[in-house]
């Protein structure tokens, strides 16, 4: 879909100024509409959401209201064709701007992920499995709708932050090996905690040219068992054990909570780990007095601060840890997409197409019956 540019009515607003319309819009569209909000969106667009949640919540939530009319996911791209996927046909899912995009999402397509399943396919084809598939393709959802077809075709599944192990647990069972992608911290984090060893995985590099083996030789893709996407999220990558060292020597007994997105070194040395609801839950459960120290995206981190005055909690990483996209969603985008529906004028549709919209409900569907 075209991304449709905010009028100049709308662009210049002040928020003030969009709060009554939104609440009045909302108000009249009543229960025609369902307003999504990832954790991660700002407060200014958060506090007109029905429902917030993890990817993983809110992809439940989409599958699960089969009424509204229309679903408006503040959030990204890739969560917005998940809620398409898994919402009937008649239902419009809208993302307030479509250039709210993940770039980790954007460091895996289906080209790559061909070339590299035909190289990675060819290598166990000799195997003790031949004559059925051997690997497991798994995608993190933080990937396009195209890559959860690929998965769901060779009879993967999609997983979230709050399900990997799960899901893994479920595919180590059906086939000998994986290929997960694209964010190779989060698989890893994930099956070293299942016990799985590191000298177990290898990281496939997409830029790599064919008979590279993604930058690994023959034989360690014939032993490895975990196959990881070069690909990461460039707000978790800040994270750094130096940060943890500094809130450890500064703060004795403050509580390190983080993303599994963060990087194996962080998470290792990290007290919990869990996705964005999960880091939520924890927090709001400690009793008061605790200290925490937070890896993940700054609107959340600042939104538990706030929620918490009987406890410190920081982010791990001084500064401003925001992610860009995520932060696209505006008060402005969110009246401008509104007061169109009012008039029966759809902007900003995220629609998956056929076929590939089908295949790729198989891996979520997966998801969903596994989780
Ligand atoms: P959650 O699944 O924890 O919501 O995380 C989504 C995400 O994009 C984290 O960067
Ligand atoms: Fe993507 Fe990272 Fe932003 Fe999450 S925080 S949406 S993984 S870029």
């Amino acid at each position: 879909m075209l991304q449709q540019v905010l009028p100049p009515g709308y662009f210049g607003m002040s928020d003030e100024e969009t709060y009554p319309r939104i609440q009045a819009a909302r108000k009249r569209l009543g229960s025609r509409l369902m307003i999504l909000g990832h954790h991660y969106q700002r407060d200014e667009v958060i506090q007109f959401a029905d429902l917030t949640g993890d990817s993983f919540g809110l992809s439940r939530d989409a599958a699960a209201n089969r009424d509204a009319n229309y679903i408006v996911f503040c959030g990204v791209h890739f969560m917005a064709e998940s809620a398409d996927i898994l919402t009937r046909d008649e239902q419009v899912v809208i993302l307030p701007d479509l250039e709210a995009g993940c770039s980790m999402a954007d460091m895996a397509d289906l080209d790559q992920v061909e070339d590299a399943w035909d190289e990675i396919s060819e290598v166990y084809a000799g195997g003790a499995s031949s004559g059925g598939e051997t690997v497991m393709p798994i995608t993190y959802i933080n990937s396009a709708a195209n890559l959860k077809a690929f998965v769901g075709e060779h009879g993967g599944a999609v997983c979230t932050s709050s399900n990997a192990a799960p899901i893994i647990r479920w595919a180590l069972t059906q086939r000998e090996r994986l290929l997960f992608f694209p964010d190779q911290h989060l698989g890893r984090n994930t099956a070293v905690k299942m016990g799985i060893p590191l000298d177990q995985m290898i990281v496939w590099d997409p830029r790599r040219p064919p008979g590279e083996y993604g930058g690994n030789t023959r034989e360690a893709v014939e032993r490895a068992k975990i196959i990881l996407w070069r690909g990461h999220c460039q707000v978790h990558q800040r994270f750094l054990p130096e940060h943890v060292r500094s809130f450890r020597e500064k703060f004795p007994g403050i509580n390190i909570i983080v993303h599994p997105e963060c990087s194996y070194e962080v998470v290792q040395m990290a007290d919990h780990v869990g996705s964005t609801a999960s880091i939520l839950k924890t927090i709001n459960q400690a009793p008061a007095g605790t200290s925490w120290a937070v890896g993940t995206e700054i609107h959340l981190v600042d939104r538990i601060r706030r929620a918490n005055p009987d406890k410190f909690v920081s982010s791990l990483v001084p500064g401003v840890c925001l992610c860009s996209t995520m932060n696209r969603i505006d008060p402005q985008h969110l009246l401008w997409v509104l007061e169109n529906l009012e008039k029966d004028r759809i902007v900003n549709q995220v629609r998956v197409p056929e076929p590939v919209a089908s295949r790729a409900r198989e891996a979520l569907d997966r998801m969903l019956a596994i989780s």
